[in-house]
């Protein structure tokens, strides 16, 4: 074994010599000619609940069905006893008194021995962590009487309890209680019991539980490790609430924003439109209780200083499934809605929407520049709803730039006749989507080369190599596909004249509980890792620059020729070069860059290396760094720099200007 591994080492270093010696392939840059602005939204990031990335991932809620509105009003909870206890649960319908959040449960105690109680399983388990603090709250009422008093308990996989508090409803009127506890033991599938003791009955409402940590400790917040992933991206901006979730399969089931803000009880619960869309996936459990609604999307953008992008359900439930429109003259809510949600976000405290974002504790406004009209949508009842939307908004608000879709596919009839229209109106941004195989993001590295300068930009705004086939559950995040990526994304960047923005899809996916793959971000109950794919996008975020600039090989961009993609770029601010730099074939390339037009550069350049992976290395929960960057230091020579670049690698080189 170990002489077989000296022998491998000594191929690879004998490899890596041959290539050292090989005379390397001269580009230049001319880093005083910009070519183009990168504007600073130009990477950021696509959220959409799906594969439990809301309730069940960056949501910290513990409990599933907090407030019994699933279809079946007891999904996810069990009844439970102990010792001898007796009791009965009851679902009561409260519609004409509360329709948003008309269930609750009655729970009947029989008698004064033993225990009575209900279980909840959580999202696929509970994480539960050591010595850490959770807070339980509960919505009750008693009637006069009734001595009953919940023990709330964590349970481990094995039963064993690792969590426990205590609270008694007094009043008889619905009122709020919380106890705090912390955990004795960590725990990935935990699960919550609440018992009852005494005798008597008690109705019960939101039935919750959260860590007390949570990004920046907000009480019943997100889950800090995940936001933490998106602020480590420094976005530009943050889209929500979707993907085809903003269009619901039909329209009943569609995002209603101002249904998604205000107090917790009241944001209506929906079914989740991933529940069943992958029958090969079922999730009937996966309900939207909007717990991560817009404000708090609005506030995570301003978290991880994301601009937001809203968009908008524009009249249209999702094309692959109902396809349900509203009509035309029926169309004044939804635009209404839009009017709305601009006030909402950029109005003062004298507007009816600005107070509203005031009063829920956001007097500051949240500086709404862009706002999509539909998700993916196509056809001429796009166009016809789309015309609508785009007289009203602009006529109010001529400052917002509108989103506008080119549908699923980024060719073919929809795609040209979509295009078409949009150069023909001078829409503001086209929103083009890509979900195709690595070699289609090898073979269009080009593809906004010839684009119109003076037309729309293009926010491309969902694309993932597809290592399968689109929709496939045997699609991987692995090396191969990100290195695709990497390799597509030089030709974005390079084009940022065009190209403002761009954003990986889908971002979010729990192992136990996704529909989709690949994803950008994977997570259980306790642990998350990011995948080749994210550090690909990491990479091009913390190392955009401000302006492009040329790098040529035999004056001409390097997009393929031998296998190399690159880009360069100046940042202004930091007075730095940056050149990024992919050799996607098996072979090292000795490379040497020629620059041009800066007085000189410090000695040492900063690079920061991906790659030499085989084609199928991907990241897990317990190898979360295998396909990671590593930094390094390198020698700059004058105005050259010499480096190889080892195989299926993606190097990024940064050098300070003096
Ligand atoms: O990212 C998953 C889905 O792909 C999105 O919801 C939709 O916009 C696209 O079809």
């Amino acid at each position: 074994m170990i002489i077989k591994r000296a022998f491998f080492t000594a191929c690879a270093m004998a490899a890596l010599a041959t290539a050292q010696a090989q005379t390397p392939k001269v580009y230049t840059i001319e880093a005083d000619k910009v070519k183009a602005h990168i504007e600073p939204t130009m990477y950021g990031i696509f959220f959409e609940d799906i594969n439990l990335a809301a309730d069940g991932g960056v949501y910290a809620e513990l409990v599933k069905n907090r407030s019994f509105e699933f279809d079946s009003h007891l999904a996810g909870w069990k009844e439970q006893q102990k010792n001898g206890g007796k009791g009965s649960v009851a679902v009561i319908d409260r519609t004409a008194e509360r329709p948003e959040n008309a269930h609750t449960i009655k729970v009947n105690v029989e008698n004064n021995t033993g225990s009575f109680g209900l279980s909840n399983e959580g999202f696929r388990g509970m994480g539960i962590k050591k010595g850490e603090g959770y807070s339980f709250t509960v919505t009750a009422r008693k009637p006069a009487g009734s001595l009953v008093k919940l023990i709330v308990e964590l349970h481990n996989a094995k039963g064993a309890v690792i969590g426990t508090g205590t609270l008694t409803p007094t009043s008889a009127d619905w009122k709020k209680y919380n106890v705090k506890f912390t955990a004795t033991a960590t725990e990935n599938k935990a699960s919550l019991y609440v018992w009852l003791k005494g005798k008597g009955s008690v109705d019960l409402d939101m039935v919750s539980l959260f860590p007390q940590h949570t990004w920046k400790n907000r009480p019943a917040g997100l889950r800090a490790d995940l936001v933490q992933k998106l602020y480590d991206m420094k976005p530009g901006f943050l889209r929500f609430p979707g993907g085809c979730i903003v269009e619901g399969r039909d329209l009943v089931n569609r995002y209603q924003w101002k249904k998604s803000i205000g107090d917790i009880d009241k944001r209506e619960n929906i079914i989740n439109r991933w529940n069943m869309e992958f029958k090969h996936r079922p999730a009937p459990d996966y309900y939207q209780t909007f717990g991560l609604g817009f404000m708090e999307y609005f506030m995570t953008a301003e978290d991880i200083g994301a601009s937001p992008l809203p968009i908008l359900n524009c009249g249209m439930a999702c094309q692959f499934n109902t396809g349900q429109l509203v009509p035309l003259e029926e169309l004044d809510p939804y635009v209404q809605d839009a009017l709305d949600l601009i006030e909402f976000a950029n109005g003062g405290p004298d507007t009816k929407w600005g107070k509203l974002r005031a009063d829920l504790g956001h007097p500051k406004t949240f500086n709404l520049k862009m706002l999509g009209v539909g998700n993916e949508q196509w056809g001429d009842q796009y166009i016809a709803r789309w015309k609508i939307f785009t007289k009203a908004i602009k006529d109010k608000y001529p400052y917002i730039k509108i989103i506008s879709s080119v549908g699923p596919s980024p060719d073919g009839d929809d795609f040209n006749k979509l295009d078409k229209f949009f150069r023909g109106m001078n829409a503001d941004i086209l929103d083009e989507h890509y979900y195709r195989a690595p070699k289609w993001f090898l073979d269009n590295a080009k593809r906004y080369d010839n684009y119109d300068r003076k037309g729309p930009k293009i926010f491309a705004g969902e694309y993932a190599a597809q290592s399968v086939a689109i929709a496939s559950p045997d699609n991987k995040n692995n090396w191969e596909c990100a290195l695709s990526e990497a390799a597509f994304m030089t030709g974005l960047e390079r084009n940022a004249d065009v190209v403002n923005m761009a954003s990986y899809a889908p971002l979010f996916a729990h192992v136990d509980g996704w529909q989709w793959t690949p994803d950008l971000i994977w997570f259980d109950n306790l642990r998350s890792y990011a995948t080749p794919n994210y550090y690909v996008q990491q990479l091009f975020s913390l190392n955009k620059g401000t302006d492009v600039v040329p790098l040529l090989k035999d004056g001409e961009m390097v997009s393929g020729q031998d296998g190399a993609y690159a880009t360069a770029s100046i940042d202004k601010k930091t007075k730095e070069l940056i050149i990024k730099f992919i050799n996607s074939t098996d072979k090292a390339q000795p490379v040497s860059f020629n620059i041009s037009g800066a007085a000189a550069y410090q000695k040492t350049a900063v690079v920061t290396t991906l790659g030499n992976y085989k084609k199928d290395a991907e990241n897990s929960l317990d190898a979360p760094k295998a396909v990671s960057p590593v930094k390094s230091t390198m020698i700059v020579s004058g105005k050259s720099v010499k480096v190889t670049v080892e195989p299926a690698t993606f190097k990024v080189i940064r050098m300070k200007m003096i």
